[in-house]
């Protein structure tokens, strides 16, 4: 969701930026934008729609040269998506690309256009880029820090000052941004993976620090102080950022799977005391967002087993509620990106309350990462789809490994030795759900049902399905089917049962049954044989990993089905990678 990318140093700027914004494409966005600047000139060159529109865009027209320039790919929210409320904005000499939300942005356009600033766009971007210019007479520090002191909300800028040809600033707060080193040049980007290509080392911002950088070097201030940080190196690899051969990072992201499992289970298996123990809390909450909320459900389905009082919410509405926290609470944060902003909401509430936090996160240096008291780094490595794939599995492994130090059971850790091959096996059976695929494609609306994990599995399978197929699927607890939305089911609607869970199973297949007697087409996944056409028969496998052997299965049938409809899979419409905004 928006993704920023700035240079300064000695190449021809153009190409940096557009290949930049080539890698922040996958967060999802509808219209991008560059601002190039030379002695003489600053041009801004700014496209709706795909980046390879405004590629088309910049290299017919003629473009300056230059090495000095901002991009930015934009997810609207103040003003719809429009060339015109685009980033790069520019007021006065000011011109900027922003990521997050402003919250008093109108107030302060009211408070601007009172003084004689004309706006042309809706985006609060351009207030901020106001702002700055209203308050620069000739030191851009001091006029950035007088501006960021009137904002409310989160925001992370790239700034360039028609004054300066050399210089290149940057800010942030609540939002990511990172500092890229190379020799004689310098980037500032949201997501390392835009520069990855260009350098490894890199720079970690903290809130309000200004930084200004020349080919030559960088200073960072913060409150009229010099602050010092170190250089990181990161060891993110290229491959991991690129297709593989695959058509879609959808599929390649699954495929990796039994390989990323089995790397966690390397790690892990014999060295479970690396994982913090639930044990010493007596309550456990489990905050995630869509799919990161979905794995926390498979979660407290696994801890309750084993004797947990386990509370689960959405971020979104948790950080709203009147939460009574007991002693002795643990809040587990669950996130791909680190950076979704109601799950760090969730996350600073419970640290305001001060009981302890745990982030279940995949990229490392995330704000998730950095503010919890523990953290579980599950190494999915780059996830570029927009759907998540490999990054839920690893979450949900996460979870069955501290489950299984709650309580060790026996027999886990030899099934947990057979689960990357028995996954690959699954995996490989691409042809028979591309068959699959073919049977429910045409359909306009999917219903998948199960109880306890089953029906956790079930939310997922779903919501795959629709994100990336654009076709109408609910996930129901399959018990309460029968109390309103059964009315839905008809002649040919195709409804999944999930069967999986040894109490409730023969339950769900009387609820399957109620639904075929209404005209339903069953598709069975399961771990046992059973006489429906269209079935799916997974290994059986302990209980604190067999979601493990499901939910892929799923998300090849999503995979498929978006793929047969002729949907872009890897940027579902709408749909941003890292929902920064709330
Ligand atoms: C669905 C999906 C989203 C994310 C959710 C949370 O395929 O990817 O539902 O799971 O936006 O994102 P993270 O895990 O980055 O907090």
């Amino acid at each position: 969701m928006c993704g920023i990318i700035g240079y300064i140093g000695k190449r021809n700027t153009k190409e940096i930026l557009v290949n930049g914004l080539k890698k922040l494409e996958y967060r999802g966005y509808d219209s991008a934008g560059i601002a190039l600047k030379n002695e003489q000139e600053l041009q801004i060159i700014k496209s709706l729609g795909k980046i390879t529109d405004l590629e088309e865009k910049i290299f017919r027209e003629e473009t300056i040269d230059c090495q000095l320039g901002i991009g930015h790919t934009r997810w609207a929210t103040h003003g719809e998506p429009s060339e015109v409320n685009a980033h790069p904005q520019k007021s006065g000499k000011i011109t900027l690309v922003h990521n997050g939300i402003i919250e008093n942005a109108s107030l302060l356009k009211k408070e601007l256009e009172e003084e004689g600033v004309v706006f042309k766009s809706s985006t609060d971007t351009e207030v901020i880029a106001a702002l700055i210019n209203k308050y620069y007479t000739h030191n851009m520090v001091e006029a950035i820090q007088k501006a960021i002191v009137k904002l409310k909300g989160s925001y992370a800028l790239a700034i360039i000052n028609d004054d300066d040809a050399d210089k290149l600033y940057a800010v942030r707060c609540e939002s990511p941004l990172i500092l890229g080193v190379s020799d004689g040049e310098y980037f500032v980007t949201s997501d390392i993976g835009a520069i990855i290509d260009q350098t490894r080392k890199y720079v970690l911002l903290g809130e309000n620090e200004i930084i200004t950088l020349t080919k030559d070097g960088f200073t960072i201030i913060k409150d009229g102080k010099k602050v010092e940080r170190s250089i990181e190196v990161s060891n993110l690899s290229l491959e991991n950022a690129s297709l593989c051969g695959y058509e879609h990072y959808m599929i390649k992201e699954i495929m990796e799977e039994p390989m990323l499992v089995d790397n966690l289970i390397q790690k892990y298996k014999n060295n479970m005391d690396l994982l913090p123990d639930l044990n010493q809390y007596d309550t456990i909450h489990i905050v995630g967002c869509g799919s990161a909320y979905y794995a926390g459900m498979i979660g407290k389905n696994f801890f309750e087993e084993d004797g947990k009082i386990v509370e689960i919410d959405v971020a979104s509405e948790y950080r709203y509620r009147n939460i009574i926290y007991h002693d002795n609470t643990l809040v587990v944060l669950i996130s791909q990106s680190g950076e979704t902003a109601d799950t760090i909401a969730a996350m600073r509430k419970a640290i305001k309350n001060k009981v302890d936090t745990l982030a279940i996160v995949n990229v490392d240096g995330s704000t998730i990462a950095r503010e919890c008291k523990y953290k579980i780094l599950i190494e999915a490595g780059r996830e570029v789809a927009v759907a998540t794939t490999k990054a839920f599995i690893l979450q949900v492994l996460v979870l069955s490994f501290l489950s299984y130090k709650i309580n060790p059971v026996k027999g886990y850790l030899e099934e947990l030795k057979r689960l990357p091959q028995n996954l690959k096996i699954l995996l490989d059976k691409s042809g028979f759900y591309k068959k699959l695929a073919d049977a429910i494609y045409q359909h306009e609306d999917v219903f998948f049902i199960g109880r306890r994990v089953d029906y956790a599995i079930s939310l997922e399978g779903s919501l795959k399905l629709k994100e990336v197929s654009y076709i109408h699927s609910e996930a129901y607890q399959a018990g309460e089917l029968k109390h309103g939305t059964i009315s839905l089911i008809q002649e040919g609607t195709i409804v999944f049962g999930i069967v999986t869970d040894e109490m409730t199973k023969d339950k769900t297949i009387s609820n399957l049954e109620e639904v075929i007697s209404r005209g339903a087409i069953p598709i069975y996944v399961g771990t046992e044989e059973c006489s429906y056409e269209n079935k799916i028969i997974v290994p059986k496998i302990n209980t604190k990993l067999q979601p493990i052997l499901v939910v892929p299965v799923l998300q090849m049938i999503a995979y498929y089905v978006a793929y047969k409809r002729g949907c872009d899979i890897d940027k579902p419409k709408n749909l941003a990678k890292s929902v920064t905004v709330e």
